[in-house]
């Protein structure tokens, strides 16, 4: 089977992985979404492993689903599309993904980029929901989670009209946390994974999850499941850990109890 997936680190506690599939741009056909979550699988397991930043090509991030594997498949090929497990498998993922996007994310390739926790884009990239244009419409998180980031006008137009927003629009909207010079992107996402590398790894996914229920839940909701999870966060050593190292003016070591 194809790998259409490069495994580098995890270094620092940071582990890379590159779309490669430069012939179609990164197209996401069935078995790069398979390797994806496979390696996510993998990353999922390991301990050393504390973040993981996906890129693509300096061309393309992802330029979409596949559009020739999608157009072999009807209605039912559609309602068992083997593609939704591994989609469903990235959206659980337990530890932060940085998305390091240099040019083209569009259709599923700005899905994916919109599954990861921290968004860091080139100046060349360009996200967009073109899927309008081929008579469709997007299918794994481009209008809910693109409409939460950006707002319903912004994702409105982007989706109605199928035009991409430039890297700076996606700064403006919220979409992206920062951008770069694009020979710069993939470095720095590292060096944010990095920095959460060395936080304390319970308290980083709970983090993650407190932070992500506030698309999933309403104020009130939210507020408890937060509380509960700062109390939680009590019972762990490494919140022992980061008072002490506080109090006696050292760095803390956490250990991830
Ligand atoms: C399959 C693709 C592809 C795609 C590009 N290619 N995008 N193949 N699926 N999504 C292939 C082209 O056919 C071409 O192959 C090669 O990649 C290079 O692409 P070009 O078009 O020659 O490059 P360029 O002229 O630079 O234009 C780049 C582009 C254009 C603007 C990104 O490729 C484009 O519009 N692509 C489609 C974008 C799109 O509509 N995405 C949404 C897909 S639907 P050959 O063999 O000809 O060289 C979707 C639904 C998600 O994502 C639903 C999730 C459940």
């Amino acid at each position: 089977m194809p790998n259409y997936l490069l495994v580098e680190g995890p270094e620092q506690g940071v582990q890379l992985l590159t779309l490669n599939r430069p012939e179609s741009l990164n197209a996401l056909n069935t078995e790069v979404l398979r390797n994806l979550s496979e390696a996510l699988d993998d990353a999922e397991a390991d301990p050393e492993v504390h973040a993981v930043v996906i890129t693509g090509s300096r061309k393309a991030f992802a330029a979409g689903a596949d559009i020739s594997e999608m157009a072999a498949r009807d209605l039912v090929g559609i309602l068992e599309d083997p593609r939704v497990v591994h989609w469903e498998r990235i959206a659980r993922f337990t530890k932060p993904i940085i998305a390091a996007v240099n040019g083209f994310a569009l259709g599923g390739g700005c899905e994916l980029a919109m599954h990861a926790d921290i968004l860091i884009a080139g100046e060349n990239a360009r996200f967009g929901q073109p899927e309008i244009n081929l008579g469709i419409m997007p299918g794994a998180g481009g209008t809910q989670r693109l409409a939460r980031k950006v707002g319903e006008s912004l994702a409105m137009h982007m989706a109605l009209t199928g035009e991409p927003i430039d890297a700076r629009r996606a700064l403006q909207a919220g979409l992206v946390s920062e951008i770069c010079q694009p020979e710069l992107t993939i470095e720095k996402a590292i060096q944010i994974g990095r920095t959460i590398a060395r936080k304390a790894p319970i308290a980083v996914r709970l983090t993650k999850e407190s932070v992500r229920k506030a698309n999933d839940m309403n104020l009130a909701e939210g507020l408890r499941f937060e509380r509960h999870a700062f109390t939680v966060l009590a019972g762990t050593a490494d919140r022992q850990e980061g008072l002490d190292a506080f109090r006696e003016k050292r760095r803390p070591h956490f250990k991830g109890q």
